[in-house]
């Protein structure tokens, strides 16, 4: 018996650049998600934040099997998802489901809510019998806070946040294991915001589900989360138990993301550390070397930064538990202050991919502090 139910090992999802209008040629490649290994536990949400464009999707797509890894594997359950065909396959993406960001154009406006829910149960073979599935629509809508009328409405009737809440009863219609929630609050309002990731955390316990749940946005993930991914251009940079990763964050792109979330105190708010990252992202046609953060790192090292690139590892460091894995060279001597912040030497970053690309002039990247 096992504990995780998503088991993600070196994955790594490469799209080609493709040029030429006769001969397709394959000039360079998006390394949209570049070698990641994490592990999702039965029961658990897991939250997985990261600039937009560092591959959260991606890899969010490679476990619902939609995107098939260019190397590496997926096991959902003790399968390796990429090996089923058939009626396993089907079984399987029962099991796994999606609720999406925006629900207006997840949601066929043509259809009622009835026909919407019922579609994946029909799929399924869960809509056989008239009456049950009747009743089922009605345990749906009343799980996810909506009154039976709603059955006979469409999508355009309804809120923003209530038709993420048709999204989400969508999803659990059909008795999935794993929900993969992708930005499932970024185009609602704040207010309602809170109301959806709540209600994501009530049904959680009522059907015994695992979340993934990705956003850019830390603060979406806070609270929701029993451990947190931070992802950067591709990779992992660190893992951590929720409320340690708040409380202790390692690596120096995770204390920017922090340094940016606002703290309601004030006085809380002027002493803590700002950290402002200068630059976007570097295209991930073209990763830099070595730590692919060392181009904004306010802590990068003369040794090792530029050429080595850092394993997701485990730590020494006082209050830090095993769980906590990080991926920095110096995570030790900076957690205890002897590598010290300094300014970003500015740096050229190449945004082109192969020669062929243009992506536009080049990113200069200065100073932050
Ligand atoms: N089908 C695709 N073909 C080519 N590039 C893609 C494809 N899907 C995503 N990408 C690229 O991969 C990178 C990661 O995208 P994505 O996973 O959507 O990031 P995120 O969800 O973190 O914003 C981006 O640069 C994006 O443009
Ligand atoms: S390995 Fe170097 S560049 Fe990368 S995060 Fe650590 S200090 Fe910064
Ligand atoms: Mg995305």
């Amino acid at each position: 018996m096992t504990d995780v139910l998503v088991d993600v090992r070196g994955v790594k999802v490469h799209f080609p650049i493709k040029r030429g209008v006769i001969f397709d040629k394959t000039v360079g490649h998006v390394y949209a998600v570049d070698g990641v290994n994490l592990q999702i536990l039965k029961g658990e949400t897991y939250g997985l934040v990261g600039e937009s464009g560092c591959g959260k999707s991606t890899l969010g797509k490679a476990i619902l099997n939609l995107e098939t890894p260019t190397e590496g594997s997926v096991e959902f359950d003790g399968t390796d998802i990429a090996a089923l065909k058939g009626k396993e396959l089907r079984r399987k993406r029962q099991d796994i489901q999606m609720v999406f960001q925006d629900p207006m154009s997840s949601l066929d406006p043509r259809q009622s809510v009835e026909s919407l829910l019922t579609e994946g149960m029909k799929a399924h073979g869960l809509a056989d019998d008239k009456e049950a599935t009747r009743k089922r629509l009605r345990e749906l809508l009343s799980a996810v806070g909506l009154p039976p009328s709603a059955l006979s409405k469409y999508p355009h009737e309804f809120s923003g946040g209530q038709r993420q809440r048709i999204g989400i009863a969508r999803a659990l219609s059909v008795n999935p294991k794993l929900i993969v929630a992708d930005e499932p609050v970024s185009a609602l309002d704040v207010s309602v915001q809170a109301q959806v990731l709540n209600l994501l955390e009530e049904l959680q316990d009522e059907f015994e589900l695992t979340y993934l749940v990705v956003a850019h946005d830390l603060a979406v993930v806070r609270h929701i989360s029993d451990r947190i991914g931070v992802m950067y251009l591709g990779g992992l940079v660190e893992e951590s138990e929720a409320g340690e990763l708040y409380e202790t964050p390692l690596h120096p792109y995770t204390r920017a993301l922090m340094s940016a979330v606002p703290v309601p105190d004030p006085a809380v708010e002027d002493q803590r550390e700002q950290i402002l990252l200068m630059g976007d992202l570097p295209s991930p046609s073209k990763p830099p070397t070595g730590c692919r953060f060392h181009t904004r790192c306010p802590w990068r090292q003369e040794t090792r930064c530029d050429d080595e690139r850092p394993e997701l590892r485990v730590v020494e460091i006082d209050g830090v538990t095993p769980g906590h894995r990080v991926a920095c060279h110096w995570a030790e001597q900076i957690a205890a202050g002897e590598v010290e912040r300094h300014e970003v030497t500015a740096t050229m970053t190449e945004q082109s991919g192969p020669d062929e690309v243009d992506d536009g002039p080049p990113q200069y990247f200065v100073d932050p502090l």
